[in-house]
């Protein structure tokens, strides 16, 4: 069941609700509604952060029972760590820790107060929207294929703010079913989350919206366009390509907002198999794929007034008696033909095709999400996406809109001295730059089949899924790509 939001004025001293959320600093300063709660308990809460029972540092929490005065049976102290470093970073922190420690309790419904404390450089607009992300995220859980049933827990937060938040409110919501939508594709099986998979779920998406239409290209199709280059990454798995096109027309005839995204299923590596480990987690190959449907996702449901297409390239990279091989020379639908020096290079020769595809569209702004290069998360880590673009306007609106919403990117250069890594004797371009650059050279083949094009390309390598047993998708960035759609309704 996911969590239910709503907007809540009332004193937490006496609101009806099953736990009250309240923040305090690393130096013991009570928020307003910490001071309310103090007040009402007489002293109370002081007397237990004298007694050190409850902390303000940073990761700290204490939850409290019974405390006299306060009509809820309980109150969840957040510690926020030093007031003076308090900003985006660790209010968003501090309500993901609220909801993961109500996550599971006895508390079905909970008072969040902490949306009343400032942040600076943001509105209350922002607080409410960016909790009910934050909060979201932090409540989610992945269930599918999964027998025993998880702990029941918080169901319903409400939001310290007036009903001038609303829309923000809504906002939130929105985007943070974006965002999950993201997580789930993300975080099924290849068996299950397969081309023909991401299909039907668009079509889905598509029938839930009067103003969202979907067009799914089959293998024969994409055959009649020459997408060669694709064609060849799909030939040695069973599962059939798809390239899916959903359209949200809230916009008129202006011009559309393109997305378009890397959606390999499962990246076995193709005949150049991936024997150096990490070949279990490339079931999150797709989620730049999913990151975009995510995104589209939310400007479906949010209605937003412009055009957005969103483009998935749907495709297992797998080894196989028909699959391509290292040495191969494709005609990708550009004409540009491409020399295969690494078959687990698939990521830009599906995306070279679909970037062509997208220029039907004539799209105000073509923005490609892909978890391309294990080079993007040498370079800039798990912190940061991989943004290149040859248009500065366009990196800045991105750059900004992540900054925004603490969905970060970090920019690249596409200087031309790179490009001389893609030479091929045998063909106009071949898909590996060699061992330096390999997140900008990656990049750079892109750009060859973008000219013209307001185009930028993010990597999402690093930044799309959490490592390890447990990993999960992150959703990024989604929160980022829903951020620069907003900012260009305004
Ligand atoms: N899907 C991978 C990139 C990747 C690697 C994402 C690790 C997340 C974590 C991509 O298809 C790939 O295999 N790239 C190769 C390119 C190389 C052969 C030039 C890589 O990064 O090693
Ligand atoms: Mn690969
Ligand atoms: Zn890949």
């Amino acid at each position: 069941m996911t969590l239910q939001f709503a907007l809540n004025q009332a004193n937490p001293a006496t609101a009806a609700t099953d736990c009250i959320v309240l923040g305090i600093f690393a130096d013991g300063a009570l928020s307003a509604a910490g001071e309310t709660i103090d007040r009402a308990s007489n002293g109370r809460l002081r007397a237990l952060i004298a007694r050190g029972d409850v902390s303000g540092k940073s990761g700290r929490s204490a939850l409290l029972h019974d405390i006299a005065g306060v009509a809820a049976p309980r109150v969840l102290v957040i510690g926020l760590g030093e007031a003076a470093k308090f900003s985006v970073p660790q209010y968003l922190r501090a309500i993901a820790d609220g909801v993961r420690a109500l996550k599971s309790g006895a508390s079905k419904s909970a008072l969040c107060t902490l949306t009343e404390l400032d942040v600076p450089g943001r509105d209350a607009n922002w607080r409410v929207r960016q909790a009910v992300i934050a909060a979201d995220h932090a409540a989610y859980r992945y269930t599918q294929n999964i027998t025993r049933k998880p702990d029941a827990g918080l169901e319903t937060l409400h939001l310290s703010a007036d009903t001038a938040q609303q829309a923000a409110l809504d906002a939130g919501i929105g985007i943070a079913a974006g965002v999950a939508y993201t997580r789930e594709l993300g975080n099924l099986p290849p068996n299950i989350c397969n081309p023909a998979y991401l299909a039907e779920r668009a079509r889905q998406l598509a029938s839930e919206h009067a103003h969202v239409t979907c067009e799914v290209l089959e293998r024969a199709d994409m055959e009649q366009l020459g997408m060669g280059s694709l064609l060849a990454v799909s030939r040695g798995s069973a599962n059939a390509p798809k390239l899916i096109v959903l359209k949200h027309n809230g916009g008129g005839d202006a011009k559309p907002f393109v997305f378009v995204g890397k959606g390999i299923t499962f990246d076995s590596g193709g005949l150049n198999l991936k024997v150096q480990g990490g070949i279990e987690e490339m079931k999150f190959d797709m989620l730049g794929a999913g990151s975009v449907l995510g995104a589209f996702h939310a400007a479906a449901s949010l209605k937003l007034p412009i055009n957005v297409v969103c483009i998935v390239a749907a495709v297992e990279n797998m080894a196989d008696g028909d699959a391509y091989r290292p040495s191969d020379v494709l005609t990708s639908m550009s004409g540009k033909t491409i020399e295969v020096l690494n078959t687990d290079a698939e990521g830009r020769l599906i995306l070279c095709d679909a970037l062509t595809y997208a220029q039907r569209f004539e799209p105000q702004a073509l923005v490609d999400v892909a978890t391309l290069t294990g080079a993007c998360v040498v370079a800039l880590g798990k912190q940061a996406h991989g943004l290149m673009s040859k248009h500065e306007d366009l990196s800045n609106e991105l750059l900004s809109a992540g900054e925004h919403v603490y969905d970060r990117a970090w920019r690249l250069p596409l200087w031309d001295e790179y490009q001389s890594q893609l030479d091929s004797a045998f063909a106009d371009v071949a898909n590996i730059g060699g061992k330096y650059a390999g997140a900008i050279t990656a990049g750079c083949f892109l750009s060859r089949f973008t000219e013209g094009q307001r185009w930028a390309h993010l990597d999402i390598a690093g930044t799309s899924w959490d490592e390890g047993k447990k990993g999960l998708a992150s959703g990024r960035p989604v929160g980022m790509l829903c951020q620069w759609l907003l900012d260009r309704v305004a």
